[in-house]
């Protein structure tokens, strides 16, 4: 499986030094695409709080960072306090962000390896040992999306020999926001490195921009792409501009409707119109099984009016804001939407694609690869 996967994407977006793994270093992703910084995480709070203020984002990788983040409570702790300090950093964690499951999927499992533990010496390794396992787990799922996905982007190029194969995405469900290689992005590159002509249409993704993040991946990895405004995508699949749209997600209930960025269902009502096919690509830890109405049971985030107030960019080589509304206009920022399963052509996961539809997904929970259902 590893062959196929071009080396490049393998530059991770969160490493430990082999000898040190009291920190953990992270790309800042609120400096790009203009500056290339890293930030290094030695504490609980430091994870948490580049989790809330989205130095790092993406559901997969938010996991991750909470997982690193109970490993660094453990570490940290007075003697004799482990338990009580990993259960503290926990609550914190959780209270970042409530919409990626990934997230509460990492901080239960780090949780359960913790209660597993009889001393504070043991518990450090092991939370250790189970954040450097929680890595390693999501960026070969993400490989695995891949070569799953692979199929339905070769079925749509097949569609169309003649011209380049135009996907369109949202927001940022590449590399950055998971550990290597992304979830909407993965099958695109994976594409790419077997010679299909792939054009990317990017959304810019208002408030906070993630479509510069994929644009940045994209032009890294060298694949055609444009960045046009959220308004524009219902344009483009009108005119019959796009082959098939990929997305990622945050949270996918059981019956599959599938949270993801703000604008997400637009794009599925206007791919619907078009008859253009609509798949979001997630690993197993995006799911839960314990709802069934997404639009009804997924916490959406709302996050500051200021993310909508101000625009952030680069100006004279540092960063600038500056302000497009008035302080008396009142702002509602809701952070994801929830598109409903029967707008889904299908989910790509780890363990397999399939239909957005809950028996489907329940077969996909009983088989066998390690991952929690
Ligand atoms: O608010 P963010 O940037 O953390 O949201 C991330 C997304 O919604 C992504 O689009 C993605 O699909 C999920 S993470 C690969």
């Amino acid at each position: 499986m590893s062959s196929s996967v071009p080396t490049w994407t393998r530059v991770r977006s969160l490493w430990t030094h082999p000898t040190a793994p009291d920190c953990v270093h992270v790309i800042d992703q609120r400096a790009l695409p203009h500056r290339l910084e890293i930030v290094e995480l030695a504490t609980a709070d430091d994870a948490a709080r580049a989790i809330s203020d989205m130095v790092v984002r993406g559901a997969p990788l938010i996991g991750v960072v909470a997982a690193w983040g109970l490993a660094l409570a453990a570490r940290r702790a007075a003697p004799g306090s482990a338990a009580g300090a990993v259960e503290e950093a926990a609550a914190r964690l959780c209270a970042t962000r409530p919409t990626a499951r990934d997230l509460f999927v990492a901080v239960e499992r780090q949780l359960a390896v913790s209660a597993g533990c009889r001393d504070d010496a043991g518990r450090r390794e092991a939370l250790v040992r189970s954040a450097s396992a929680f890595t390693e787990e999501s960026a070969a799922a993400c490989r695995r999306i891949g070569l799953h996905g692979l199929s339905i982007v070769e079925a749509a190029a097949r569609r169309s020999p003649a011209r380049p194969l135009r996907i369109m995405t949202h927001c940022n469900a590449g590399r950055l926001g998971c550990v290597e290689l992304g979830t909407a992005t993965a099958p695109i590159y994976l594409a790419r490195a077997r010679g299909l002509d792939v054009f990317v249409w990017v959304s810019e993704t208002r408030p906070r921009n993630q479509g510069a993040l994929t644009c940045w991946e994209l032009a890294e990895a060298g694949v055609p792409h444009a960045l046009v405004v959220d308004s524009a995508a219902g344009h483009w699949l009108q005119r019959g501009e796009v082959d098939l749209v990929l997305v990622g997600a945050d949270r996918i209930t059981r019956r599959g409707d599938a949270a993801n960025k703000i604008g997400t269902l637009l794009k599925a009502l206007a791919a619907r119109d078009a008859g253009v096919p609509f798949h979001v690509a997630a690993p197993w830890t995006t799911f839960d099984l314990s709802i069934e109405d997404g639009v009804a049971g997924i916490p959406i985030e709302e996050r500051a009016e200021a993310e909508v107030r101000f625009v952030e960019g680069t100006l004279n080589g540092g960063r600038a804001r500056v302000a497009v509304h008035p302080h008396s206009t009142p702002i509602r920022n809701p952070a994801f939407d929830v598109t409903p399963a029967r707008l889904i052509t299908g989910l790509i996961t780890d363990r397999g694609c399939c239909a957005a539809a809950e028996g489907e997904i329940l077969r996909l929970a009983r088989e066998e690869s390690g991952w929690p259902s």
